[in-house]
């Protein structure tokens, strides 16, 4: 049985429902990837999970962005411009690991566990501070 390699963590909620819901379903699917990897499933399993990673990713920070935008919220550049950020690193990590140029395992997805909890904790965390934030 694999270990999961995130613990969810309280320093992680940002205080907004909606979004700490999400944020642990994109932490339960990388231990799930994690999981994957150390069991040897094969490439289109791993594959497919990685592909609904992105989707679920890809709408995460579509919520998060159009809530930023309807309140004109001042950090909205830099946020956006770090979700960009990480879909591309999701993008390099995927060929890097269909290439068989990203061998180890952990260390792939400690690069996925990295970017969110830098993420979550800094841009995300601010979030709550948008006034009237209720879903
Ligand atoms: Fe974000
Ligand atoms: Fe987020």
């Amino acid at each position: 049985m694999a270990v999961s390699l995130i613990e969810w963590n309280p320093e992680f909620l940002v205080g907004v429902d909606k979004i700490d819901a999400e944020h642990r379903e994109l932490i339960e699917l990388i231990n799930m990837l994690h999981g994957y990897l150390e069991l040897g499933e094969t490439k289109s399993v791993v594959v497919n999970l990685f592909a609904d990673l992105y989707g679920r990713v890809t709408k995460h920070f579509a919520y998060e962005e159009a809530i930023m935008r309807s309140r004109h919220y001042d950090q909205y550049e830099e946020h956006q411009a770090d979700h960009q950020c990480l879909l591309d690193e999701i993008t390099t990590i995927m060929c890097d690991w269909e290439g068989n140029s990203l061998v180890n395992n952990e260390a792939m997805t400690k690069r996925l566990y990295d970017w969110f909890c830098r993420h979550f904790q800094t841009h995300d965390a601010r979030l709550h501070n948008l006034v009237g934030i209720t879903d």
